[in-house]
């Protein structure tokens, strides 16, 4: 049988960095528990634009379409504010995610033990928590037609449109009772059904498909008061399903919950595939953070933590995703910090490449 394969698409900013350390861990897996990954690599978002005038070429599209699972870095960034629309870093980032239909956005927020005194709300309110955010990726606001910047009357109108279709809200909230399902079995569908006929179509959809599993607990939630829920009392939640814009959302704000933006990975799955496994894309969370860029200052963890949920569900090796996990708690545990998980009480920050060495470490001492 022939090795798994990964496309990576580093992109901007601190995307290459915190890559590198990747890297090493897969090349880890590789010597050392004989799991062999084909890693190719290719550019998106300025990186591509600089070198194709295009976010994201043609041929990276087709390689993407024919790979396990992508991983990528992060877009954007401050050299490509004015460019126009239809080039920016992110379309290449969105072309992709529709063009392989990558549905369900799964984005988990977890408070490590280590880090709970991090967060900006109180540590009881966040020690513990685990939620996951599943949210609709290729859909809604984000790419509903009619859509642009056009003159009435001598006026300019900006126009989006927010579309679903039953289809649409269906297989990501099968997707959202599947992850409840193998969790605490709770769901809560956030939308805004008191101001939105899309609202209303969601509701009934995810109440409808909610029949097929009895054993969930669904509960419906204005989006709105999710957020305050949110930031209230987190731990109430365990599978949030929401869309692509109202997801965008509250996903940023659970993952300041826990303390860094820089320890959240995402899992963006589609369909399944000749081999059976979700069509995939892997990537943090966190954006390509110009301001610290080429510093040696950025965390790889959210990176390292995507290719942990790649070994879940691309490449079938739970066991190998959770000893990475592990072995990045353990590092916290010891009081490992990058530059952003400096609490109020100091200390020195480790670099990005020293980070990368601590969790090999760790990675060693688990064998
Ligand atoms: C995200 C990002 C993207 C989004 C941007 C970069 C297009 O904010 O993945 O959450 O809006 O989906
Ligand atoms: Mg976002």
């Amino acid at each position: 049988m022939s090795n798994p394969s990964l496309l990576i698409l580093a992109g901007d900013g601190i995307g290459p960095e915190v890559m590198d350390q990747v890297k090493r861990i897969i090349t880890w897996y590789g010597d050392k528990r004989d799991l062999h990954i084909d890693v190719s690599e290719d550019l998106v978002g300025g990186a591509a634009y600089d070198a194709h005038g295009t976010p994201l070429h043609d041929d990276t599209m087709a390689r993407a379409q024919e790979v396990d699972a992508v991983l990528l870095g992060a877009v954007g960034g401050p050299k490509y504010d004015d460019l126009d629309f239809s080039v920016k870093p992110e379309r290449g980032l969105l072309r992709l995610r529709k063009e392989m239909d990558l549905f369900a956005n799964l984005r988990p927020a977890q408070c490590f033990d280590a880090l709970a005194d991090f967060s900006s709300l109180k540590k009881e309110l966040v020690a513990g928590l685990d939620i996951l955010i599943v949210r609709e990726l290729t859909s809604g606001v984000y790419f509903g037609e009619p859509r642009g910047i056009h003159i009435e009357d001598n006026m300019r109108v900006g126009v989006n449109t927010q579309r679903y279709t039953e289809a649409e809200i269906e297989r990501g909230a099968r997707a959202a009772f599947e992850m409840a399902m193998k969790r605490d079995k709770k769901l809560c569908s956030m939308e805004k059904a008191n101001v939105m006929e899309s609202g209303i179509l969601w509701r009934d959809v995810v109440t409808e498909v909610h029949a097929d599993y009895p054993e969930v607990e669904l509960s419906h939630m204005y989006a709105d008061n999710g957020a305050m829920q949110l930031v209230r009392a987190p731990k109430q939640f365990d599978v949030i399903y929401t869309d692509n814009l109202f997801g965008d959302i509250l996903s940023d704000c659970a993952a300041m919950l826990t303390g860094s933006l820089g320890m959240l990975p995402s899992a963006s799955l589609g369909v399944p595939m000749a081999n059976g496994r979700p069509k995939a894309m892997y990537e943090p969370v966190h954006g390509s953070a110009p301001d610290i860029t080429g510093q040696g200052k950025a965390n790889p963890i959210a990176c390292t933590l995507s290719f942990a949920m790649a070994l879940r569900y691309s490449y079938d090796q739970g066991d190998e995703a959770t000893r990475l996990e592990d072995a990045i708690e353990k590092v916290l545990a010891d009081g490992v910090r990058t530059a952003d998980l400096m609490g109020p009480d100091g200390g020195t920050p480790v670099s990005t490449s020293e980070m990368g060495d601590a969790i090999l470490a760790a990675l060693d001492a688990s064998l």
